[in-house]
């Protein structure tokens, strides 16, 4: 299959071109090589066109002749403040916009595009087997160490269940309502266009090759910089705040199972590992992995964090066949000591 990767060169990218080419699909590669990913004026790897998927003619030259598109560029972290908001929207809403018209034009009906947990906003959340819509923790029960969520009802602390992908979506951030205009503007295009979407929903991705700290930055990346310079993880809340690591290798094999069996029309797919952690047992594999400081536990809090966000893998399974292969006790104590991505800082993401 000839396969168009966009954000080839990024830490995700990277991966799932090498993932590709193993299983022989040869792949037309391209990257805007954006600043705030790569550092000022960093060039194209060898291969690896230097293009934006906002310039429908630079679109039109490369799309001919390609089976399938995996979208992978993207402005990534959450949003540092309002003023990031068009970089989020000219980047991920309008360069999808501007990619599926191309493809329309080259006749290109398969997309696997990149999406994230962060549509669902809050996990999902139980009292005595019920699903309750928490009600949002109020910054006085934060500064409370009041860190759980409460039964509107009783009063009494609400467990965390997994996600599945017909759940309410709320976006939160930037990013997350970029996220789900994406999927929003693909799903739309492949009922237009009898064309097929598969969103992958990515839980928290970790790994070799992911940039080193930066105000984007989620945080694995934090953590491991953080031993990197011989500090100890500052762990948040009471450190029991619960994810799903998934190590990009195994993103980058979702992607191939997804490229290499198309499905109905629009359909989204957790890709988590299965094995969910907390936040300081996460901080604790590291720091042991790494030889370096115990994690502190700091009882700090970011006001839009959300508790626990941990999604059922079994749909993937389902549909592709696909199930992570790394645990995060592996990856994670792997990851304490790979190379990351050194990263020259360059500040908010420029979007004209
Ligand atoms: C992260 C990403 C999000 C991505 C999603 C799924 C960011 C900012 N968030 O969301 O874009 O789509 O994973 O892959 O990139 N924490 C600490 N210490 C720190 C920093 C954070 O304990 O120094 C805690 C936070 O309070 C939170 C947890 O770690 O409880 C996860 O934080 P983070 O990785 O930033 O955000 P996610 O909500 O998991």
């Amino acid at each position: 299959m000839r396969v168009l990767l966009t954000g080839a060169a990024g830490f995700i990218g990277s991966h799932i071109q090498q993932a590709l080419e193993r299983a022989g699909h040869e792949v037309v590669a391209i990257d805007l090589m954006l600043a705030a990913a790569h550092g000022p004026e960093a060039p194209a790897p060898l291969g690896t066109h230097h293009l934006d998927v906002r310039d429908p003619e630079a679109l039109d030259s490369v799309l001919p002749g390609i089976d399938a598109v995996c979208h992978q560029a993207a402005v990534v972290g959450a949003g540092v403040n309002a003023q990031d908001a068009p970089a989020y929207a000219s980047h991920n809403d309008l360069g999808t916009a501007v990619l599926l018209a191309a493809m329309d034009r080259a006749g290109c009906r398969r997309l696997v595009l990149a999406s994230s947990m962060v549509v669902y906003g809050e996990g999902c959340y139980r009292a005595g087997g019920s699903v309750v819509a928490p009600p949002g923790r109020t910054t006085a029960d934060l500064r409370a160490g009041r860190f759980e969520h409460r039964d509107p009802a009783t009063g009494g602390e609400l467990e965390w269940a997994t996600v599945e992908e017909n759940a309410p979506l709320h976006p939160r951030s930037l990013y997350a309502a970029s996220k789900l205009a994406q999927e929003h503007y693909a799903a739309a295009w492949a009922t237009a266009t009898d064309s097929t979407v598969t969103a992958l929903r990515y839980h928290n991705v970790y790994g070799d090759g992911m940039p080193r700290d930066t105000p984007y930055s989620g945080v694995a990346a934090i953590f491991r910089s953080a031993l990197a310079a011989g500090a100890a993880p500052r762990v948040f809340e009471d450190g029991r705040q619960m994810r799903d690591f998934v190590h990009v290798r195994d993103i980058a094999a979702a992607n191939l199972a997804a490229l290499e069996q198309p499905l109905d029309r629009f359909t989204a797919l957790n890709v988590a590992s299965g094995h969910p952690v907390s936040i300081g047992a996460v901080a604790g594999i590291l720091s042991a992995a790494h030889g370096g400081p115990d994690p502190v536990v700091t009882g700090e809090f970011r006001s839009g964090d959300v508790r626990h966000i941990v999604a059922s893998p079994a749909r993937a399974r389902q549909l592709l066949g696909f199930a992570a292969a790394v645990t995060p006790e592996q990856g994670l104590a792997e990851f304490a000591t790979a190379p990351l991505r050194e990263l020259v800082a360059v500040g908010a993401p420029a979007w004209r």
